[in-house]
């Protein structure tokens, strides 16, 4: 399998080069608007422990909403199943950022990857936790996941999304409103910001989706079901409204980040981080879904 991903990556890079639609840079953080969209890396990481990787894999990038994979995932290890009595499990079919269903559903967000669930999921994170105390816990488990401690947060990224992210705040204060959140707003909004503004490589993002995709060798950071869980909701949550499209056209669990990053599971067999700044019309990396699709239907990765 590695001696055929050699062989493919490569020629992906030179496809995906030559697209003429990268897509546009996320413009409402200022501090994401000023990366050139002309940029890819893809890396896989397989069963047998190898790492294949092509094009930017080594460029850090911000990892924005891929983030809501690994603060899920320490919520679960922490308090399992009672995160559900605060967000819940379904497709929202809204934008990530909508407040729409929030008012119908009595401030219960529909699932932990649109950005209110997100909320709610930092202030359980924040139980007994001080934002930067929260924050480690996220960042370690990222370290434990890649074996790799070089894992930081761009100050600059998230200093630029509170100073504009007004959605954000909405959306905190009226979960606030509704008794669905526990912390002040102002410390769940900082937290939230810092964590989407950790930056990774494609090839650690890859690492750290080994535990999700239960492979061979990955550390030991999640039970199987628990892992199962995550892979459930990426499928059906994980590209928002473009869930369903994502499902169709790729067929693999997948979570995207306003960055362009993505973070796709072939279960039992890889993970992959790719990254590619310009997005569609959904919000999630236009290259980078079109990169997804291609590798998925090469390897025959599809789970349906
Ligand atoms: O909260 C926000 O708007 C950003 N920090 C993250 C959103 C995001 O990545 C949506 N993904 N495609």
């Amino acid at each position: 399998m590695a001696t055929e991903l050699a062989d493919f990556l490569p020629q992906l890079d030179r496809d995906i080069r030559a697209m003429a639609d990268w897509g546009k840079v996320a413009d409402y953080i200022p501090e994401l608007a000023r990366v050139d969209p002309a940029q890819f890396g893809i890396a896989v990481a397989l069963a047998d422990g190898s790492m294949v990787t092509a094009g930017d894999a080594q460029k850090r990038f911000s990892i924005q909403s891929v983030s809501k994979v690994f603060s899920l995932a320490c919520v679960l290890g922490r308090i399992g199943e009672q995160i559900w009595t605060r967000v819940g499990r379904e497709p929202s079919g809204s934008r990530f950022d909508s407040i729409l269903l929030l008012e119908l559903e009595k401030g219960r967000p529909r699932n932990p990857f649109i950005n209110a669930g997100a909320l709610v999921t930092t202030d359980e994170l924040l139980t007994g936790r001080s934002p930067r105390d929260a924050l480690s816990e996220i960042l370690g488990f990222l370290a434990a996941a890649t074996g790799d401690a070089d894992i930081h947060i761009d100050k600059f990224v998230a200093q630029s999304e509170a100073e504009t992210g007004f959605r954000n705040a909405a959306l905190a204060n009226y979960l606030k409103s509704f008794g669905n959140l526990k912390n002040p707003v102002d410390y769940v909004l900082g937290t939230y910001f810092h964590q989407c503004a950790i930056e990774l490589t494609c090839e650690q993002l890859a690492r750290a989706g080994r535990s999700i995709a239960g492979l061979p060798g990955a550390p030991r950071l999640l039970t199987p079901q628990k892992a199962r869980r995550l892979n459930a909701l990426m499928m059906t949550c994980g590209h928002y409204d473009g869930s369903g499209d994502f499902a169709f056209r790729v067929g693999l669990p997948g979570k995207s980040g306003v960055g362009g990053g993505i973070l796709l599971i072939a279960p039992g067999l890889a993970s992959i981080g790719i990254w590619s700044p310009g997005l569609n019309a959904y919000g999630n990396s236009q290259a980078g879904t079109v990169a997804a699709e291609k590798l998925a239907r090469k390897m025959g990765w599809s789970v349906f």
